[in-house]
């Protein structure tokens, strides 16, 4: 049985095989996602994996509502495997947020499943940290979002010359379009066809272009051009002040496909240019309204990183630790007369914290000695005796004996 095309098996490392991934870099990953978001003061919430398929093609947009794994459940409920996390947590805000003091500052790691044309840094399936602040109307929070994007990424050991955050505003855009005769109606798909541009063959961009009234040389100069709204001039000072400005630059050419971006977008990418987008996120300051049915109206902002594009620049740039098993002693059973007692001290130590690993059933001595550095621990001990252990550092070859409810005292 094979799996499915575009989902991963996550093995622990060593890797069996290249097109495995690894559970200790998942881990890793995770580990840095959430230590950054915390310092930032950011709670961690969740929500279902399985959602109702209306939450998510009311305003995500045409392009990821082709994406859905959506299908009728046995009750006849049309529902959907979740595309993002965004419609999710509006709806999670929306249900309960008198009970949280504004700013609201969340973040989650959902499982996310697009059913997508696989293509480097693109799979069907993937993991998204995501990072939203609800409830704040002024770009002291976008600025604070950008610098916890940022810092997310430095976390990693990844700097300046590694990526950028290429910052762009959907208001900017809009009024470029509604000065160039641009019909509001089709706003949207303007914005589809700017998204796609650097992807998208120029003929057929300028095509599209020229249908709605503009020229591709018009938006160019605007692209080029890069003047930043008194907004994103905001932006730029307060990362400044902070010492981030060099992390990023006004980019017009960024606008984000998903419908539901009002103001300030930005995108995170390597610097050469190698991979697709490491993250992406923007203002949507009308999703809470229009998914709680116009009960409750917060403004809100966000972004998203995925994993995959993650571990293929950290790859690229070395910066992955070596993940080693983590087990700390080995405690050796070489007389099985003596196995009660060992399972004892094997209990005791793990109770105390440490990670212990034993002969499961009788075993050679020097079998289990070779299992004990294959482990890589620090320690073996072995029972002499009813009550007392043997302990010896690998490392420095130190061996003392001690009373065996003193052992723990003898391990770092
Ligand atoms: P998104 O741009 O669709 O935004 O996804 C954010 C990031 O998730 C991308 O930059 C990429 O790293 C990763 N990603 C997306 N699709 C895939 C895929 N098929 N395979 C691997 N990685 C992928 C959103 O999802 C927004 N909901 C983010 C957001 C949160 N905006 C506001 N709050």
């Amino acid at each position: 049985m094979e799996r499915l095309p575009g989902f991963r098996d996550f093995y622990p490392e060593p890797l069996p095989h290249t097109d495995v991934w690894s559970c200790d870099a998942r881990q890793y990953i995770f580990e840095k996602w959430r230590t950054t978001a915390k310092r930032y003061g950011f709670r961690e919430y969740d929500g279902p994996p399985l959602e109702p398929l209306d939450l998510f093609t009311t305003k995500s947009g045409g392009e990821i509502v082709g994406q859905l794994y959506n299908f009728k459940d046995k009750g006849d409920r049309e529902v959907s495997l979740r595309p993002e996390m965004t419609p999710t947590l509006a709806r999670m805000v929306a249900a309960h947020e008198r009970n949280y003091k504004k700013p609201i500052k969340w973040f989650a790691i959902p499982q996310l499943f697009r059913y997508e044309r696989q293509q480097k840094g693109r799979l069907r399936e993937h993991f998204q940290f995501n990072a939203d602040l609800v409830g704040e109307t002024d770009p002291a929070a976008d600025a604070e979002l950008i610098a916890l994007l940022i810092d997310t990424l430095r976390a990693f050991g990844l700097t300046a010359e590694d990526f950028v955050i290429r910052l762009s505003s959907r208001n900017a855009w809009q009024d470029f379009f509604k000065h160039g005769g641009g019909d509001t109606a089709h706003e949207y798909n303007f914005f589809q066809i700017i998204d796609k541009l650097e992807r998208t063959a120029p003929e057929e961009s300028e095509k599209k272009l020229a249908a709605m009234g503009f020229s591709r040389a018009a938006i160019n100069a605007f692209i080029e051009q890069g003047e930043p709204t008194a907004e994103l001039k905001y932006i730029l000072n307060n990362l400044a002040a902070r010492g981030l400005r060099d992390f990023v630059k006004i980019d017009y050419q960024v606008i984000r496909g998903l419908a539901y971006y009002t103001g300030v977008v930005f995108e995170a990418f390597d610097r050469k240019g190698e991979f697709r987008a490491i993250a992406g996120g923007g203002r949507y300051d009308n999703l809470v309204k229009l998914i709680s049915g116009d009960k409750v109206n917060l403004p809100a902002l966000g972004f998203g990183m995925g994993d995959v594009v993650l571990l293929e620049l950290l790859k690229a740039r070395g910066l992955l630790p070596k993940f080693d098993a983590t087990t700390d002693v080995f405690v050796l059973v070489e007389d099985e007369a003596l196995r009660p007692v060992s399972l004892k001290l094997v209990h005791d130590l793990r109770a105390a914290g440490y990670a212990v690993e034993y002969p499961l059933t009788p075993a050679k001595p020097d079998k289990q000695f070779k299992r004990a550095q294959d482990l890589k621990v620090a320690y073996t001990a072995r029972m002499d005796s009813d009550s007392y252990v043997r302990i010896r550092n690998l490392k420095t070859r130190e061996e003392v004996v001690a009373g065996v409810s003193d052992a723990a005292n003898h391990l770092d």
